[in-house]
């Protein structure tokens, strides 16, 4: 058993862990790590607390999924809504579907009896004030603005928590939760509630997700290429490095290849990936005494 998390997960996964050794599923453990987070108003990437879009709506995106066999359950835009991640995992279980977005996924919250929320804090909302009083003129030159930032402040960006479990059953499940891109345009949606891009999981080979530059991971399937890698048989490591660096061919300036992914295999291994030195991942199993903190392998383009 163990459970892997982007590092703002790390608080939570404990809950995770607690939730494995009382002989819970993959799917119960990813999805309780992921409300600790969507509650925490200090992460401004995530459920209360997020960053609003250019209106000042905090629009919440959210994925589960289960790898026995691939079930999959996304929310997007969602506002209103305590935890995104319960929504998602009642569309994956109550509806015929795999994504409902907007105002049919605040339906399906209401009729579920999910809690609603105030998500937009007094900090976040004085720091879209103020993010948008430094933009240049219009609500497009706003969003330009947040591509050009990138480079500096990737985090405030595109944030997203991130939770990956393998269970005593061997079942592996995964969990995506993210307010977005500070200062998106509405209805914007990003990688997290698409599956292959910021989630993806298969009990005979892993699981990896993905925070970072959402456009970017919905053009290339970051998740699905990690666990295709491991399909083939890389390793996590190699797995996770071909995925990110296949980032590098889309043709984008590298300062703007903003992609970090946690990746899983089928016995436990697991590893971090980043195009940003110094990023981390989080990890909890029998062995560790407590969760760990650990450096994300580094994948930068060749020099030319
Ligand atoms: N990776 C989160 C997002 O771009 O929305």
């Amino acid at each position: 058993m163990i459970v892997v998390a982007s590092a703002n997960g790390a608080e939570a996964l404990e809950v995770a862990w607690t939730v494995l050794e009382d002989g819970g599923s993959a799917l119960d453990a990813v999805e309780a790590a992921a409300r600790v987070v969507e509650d925490d108003p200090r992460d401004h990437s995530v459920g209360t607390g997020g960053y609003p879009n250019l209106l000042g709506q905090v629009e919440l995106d959210a994925s589960i999924m289960e790898g026995t066999t691939r079930r999959f359950g996304g929310v997007a835009a969602l506002q209103g809504f305590r935890h995104p991640i319960s929504v998602a995992r009642a569309v994956m279980e109550r509806l015929p579907h795999v994504l409902v977005v907007g105002a049919g996924a605040a339906s399906l919250a209401a009729e579920i009896g999910a809690e609603t929320a105030e998500l937009l804090t007094p900090e976040a909302e004085a720091a879209w004030r103020d993010g948008l009083a430094r933009s240049p003129a219009g609500l497009t030159g706003a969003v330009l603005a947040q591509v050009q930032a990138l480079s500096t402040n990737p985090e405030h960006v595109a944030g997203t928590v991130d939770f990956l479990a393998l269970d005593r059953d061997g079942h592996i499940a995964s969990a995506v939760s993210t307010s977005g891109w500070a200062w998106k345009w509405p209805g914007r949606v990003g990688d997290s509630p698409i599956p292959g891009a910021g989630n993806y999981c298969d009990d005979r080979f892993g699981a990896a997700a993905c925070t970072g530059f959402g456009e970017l991971a919905l053009r290339t399937q970051t998740a699905r290429t990690v666990v295709n890698g491991l399909a083939s048989g890389l390793d996590v490591a190699a797995a996770g490095r071909a995925a990110l660096e296949d980032l590098f061919a889309l043709g984008e300036p590298a300062d703007r290849i903003v992609m970090n992914t946690v990746a899983l295999d089928r016995n436990g291994n697991h590893a971090g990936l980043t195009t940003e030195p110094g990023a981390r991942y989080a990890w909890r199993d029998e062995s560790s005494g407590g969760v760990q903190l650990a450096t994300r392998i580094v994948v930068r383009p060749d020099p030319a």
